[in-house]
């Protein structure tokens, strides 16, 4: 089998560190697919890039064929069939992931005109740097080559947040809970539909009977989850952030029947402002990721997805007024 290039930027950071190593064992892309690992970080943090590629070497993965560590964007991106978009600045406690959006654009421009200049045509890029969603639209956008399906931003840390809560409240194990999808931002507007979420094959809402839980404590404890990580570790999710990039990446790569949250490019599902990078619940089979477009909302739910594609539209537009936005 011949190997795939998967760039991952922000290797040296905490999210990289984690990462790689779950990619170079064969999780993602699967146990037979060798890899070509190509790095990406800031000149300052080449150093430490050195002494994570110094460990891959010590893991001896069959399935590294070859490693490539830069601070070059063209040989960073270079023929890449695959790209984790991570390096960029996270927040600090007390910042919404918007705050983000004029210090971490320009990231996103560069490896945007990047990809389309030296990737592969069939490249397939996950926006992880936060605000994703919005930088996810940066780089597909400044990408204007590429078709905007190709770029994904990633919701399903999330979903998985979701599902945890969920399934503790309903004394189940988490393997019970189905069709928890995040409608939306990654942000704290996001929307954990838990309308169409499954415990054993029946409704949630059956079973847990407290409206009031789910409107008042559930929702904001999934919407503040970052923020809270942020608090208790004095540093954003970085185990639990890579462990969803894998999943999300898998399940774009290798399908998935059952559907997942990922924010891809909308047009106009569930009233979304077409071209946003918008959240829903997707299917995959060989490599093509499919919205499901036929759930129904109640106004309760309605109300909660308005506000959160309203605030995705207002980012496209701060982008606008910046002048950063190549549309
Ligand atoms: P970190 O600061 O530990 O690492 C970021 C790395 O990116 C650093 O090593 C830095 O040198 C590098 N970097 C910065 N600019 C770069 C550039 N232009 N090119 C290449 N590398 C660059 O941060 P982290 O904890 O790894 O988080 C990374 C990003 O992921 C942040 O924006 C964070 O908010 C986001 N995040 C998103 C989610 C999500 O669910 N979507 C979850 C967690 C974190
Ligand atoms: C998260 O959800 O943990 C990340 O997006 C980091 C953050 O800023 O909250």
């Amino acid at each position: 089998m011949e190997p795939i290039k998967v760039v991952i930027t922000g290797a040296a950071g905490q999210i990289g560190y984690q990462l790689i190593y779950r990619i170079a064992s064969g999780e993602v892309f699967g146990p037979d697919q060798p890899l070509i690992l190509q790095l990406l970080e800031l000149e300052a943090a080449m150093p430490a890039l050195k002494g994570v590629v110094m460990e891959i070497d010590d893991c001896a993965s069959s399935l590294v064929h070859d490693i490539v560590y830069t601070s070059d964007l063209k040989e960073a991106f270079n023929g890449a069939d695959y790209a984790f978009l991570v390096g960029s600045v996270p927040r600090k406690a007390g910042m919404e992931r918007a705050d983000l959006l004029s210090i971490n654009a320009g990231v996103f421009i560069d490896q945007g005109r990047a990809i389309n200049q030296y990737a592969s045509r069939d490249v397939k890029v996950l926006v992880v740097g936060n605000p994703c969603n919005t930088n996810c639209l940066i780089a597909a956008s400044t990408a204007s080559d590429l078709s905007p399906h190709q770029f994904f931003a990633m919701t399903l840390l999330d979903e998985y947040r979701a599902t945890t809560q969920l399934a503790r409240k309903a004394n189940v194990h988490h393997s019970k809970i189905e069709n928890c999808i995040i409608f939306g931002n990654h942000s704290s507007t996001l929307f954990p539909d838990y309308w169409h979420t499954l415990v054993d094959g029946k409704p949630i809402v059956d079973l847990i009977k407290s409206p009031k839980w789910f409107e008042e404590e559930f929702i904001s404890t999934i919407q503040g989850r970052g923020a809270a990580i942020i608090q208790a570790r004095g540093a954003s999710s970085a185990a639990s952030a890579a462990n969803a990039a894998v999943g999300t990446m898998k399940k774009i790569v290798m399908g998935s029947e059952t559907p997942f949250s990922v924010a891809i490019y909308s047009q106009g599902e569930y009233g979304s402002t077409p071209g946003t990078y918008v959240s829903m619940p997707c299917t995959s089979v060989d490599g093509k990721v499919t919205p499901i477009t036929d759930w129904k909302h109640n106004p309760l739910a309605q109300d909660r997805m308005k506000a959160t594609f309203e605030e995705l539209e207002k980012e496209r537009q701060t982008l606008r007024a910046l002048g950063l936005l190549n549309d």
